[in-house]
């Protein structure tokens, strides 16, 4: 699943046809609970599901699956170059980097030629608008442009959870100074099915504007 929306990569094809997902390598940066790579798994793949998170990983662990966790930094992958023919990420690592162009080309480092990388994150559009589902999310309130980070702290004033916002030509260029073509940039419709409503996410705001990017780059 690339995103609240509910876009699938059954129905995307993102990484390619399904069927040429079997015996391939894959890494899955950000894992959390490793949802993708069990589903990689189930298709003939050969996941790696690496998260920076070691609570995330005990889940993935806890549900189980055939492939191994790996508890690492996206931005300094232990892996040799060249080990993976494909690379993909649901919200994970990317949104939550100051330097994502380490990561990106920590990826096509790992890569070997001719694969590809796939990555969802929130729509950039998202950072001006309130995080609410309602009407009160529809309408500006913070600066597209504004590139500080969002911070939460805990009582002795430590960062808890931090996102970095890049714009959407950011990213482009994120990707492209990386040394990636990109290929597609899907920007999911919300489906009349989906009637859920879970945080910001809604089919009220889903249906004016988008809320996940999702990136398709080859490693030529
Ligand atoms: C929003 S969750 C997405 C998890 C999963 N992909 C999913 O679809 O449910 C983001 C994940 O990225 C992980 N993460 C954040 N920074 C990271 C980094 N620098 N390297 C690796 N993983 C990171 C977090 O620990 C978290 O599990």
């Amino acid at each position: 699943m690339w995103g609240p929306e509910g876009l699938d990569e059954v129905e995307a094809e993102l990484l390619g046809p399904p069927e040429e997902l079997t015996g391939r390598d894959v890494l899955e940066l950000g894992a959390g609970a490793a949802q993708c790579s069990r589903w990689l798994a189930a298709q003939g793949a050969r996941p790696v599901a690496l998260d920076i998170s070691h609570r995330q990983l005990q889940h993935a662990l806890r549900i189980g699956g055939p492939f191994p966790l790996v508890c690492a930094d996206a931005g300094a992958l232990p892996f040799a170059d060249g080990s993976f023919d494909l690379a993909c990420s649901a919200y994970g690592a990317l949104p939550f980097v100051a330097d994502p162009r380490l990561v990106l080309r920590e990826v096509r480092r790992v890569l070997r030629p001719g694969g590809r990388l796939v990555f969802s994150v929130t729509h950039p559009i998202r950072w001006a608008f309130p995080d609410e589902p309602g009407p009160e999310g529809l309408s500006v309130s913070a600066s597209y442009f504004d590139r500080t980070p969002y911070v939460e702290q805990d009582d002795e004033g430590r960062a808890v959870y931090v996102e970095h916002h890049r714009t959407l030509g950011d990213r482009v260029r994120d990707v492209v100074a990386s040394g990636f073509r990109l290929v597609d940039l899907v920007e999911p419709e919300w489906p009349a099915w989906n009637t859920s409503e879970w945080g910001g996410w809604s089919p009220l705001r889903g249906n004016l504007i988008p809320g996940t990017a999702v990136f398709v780059c080859v490693r030529d």
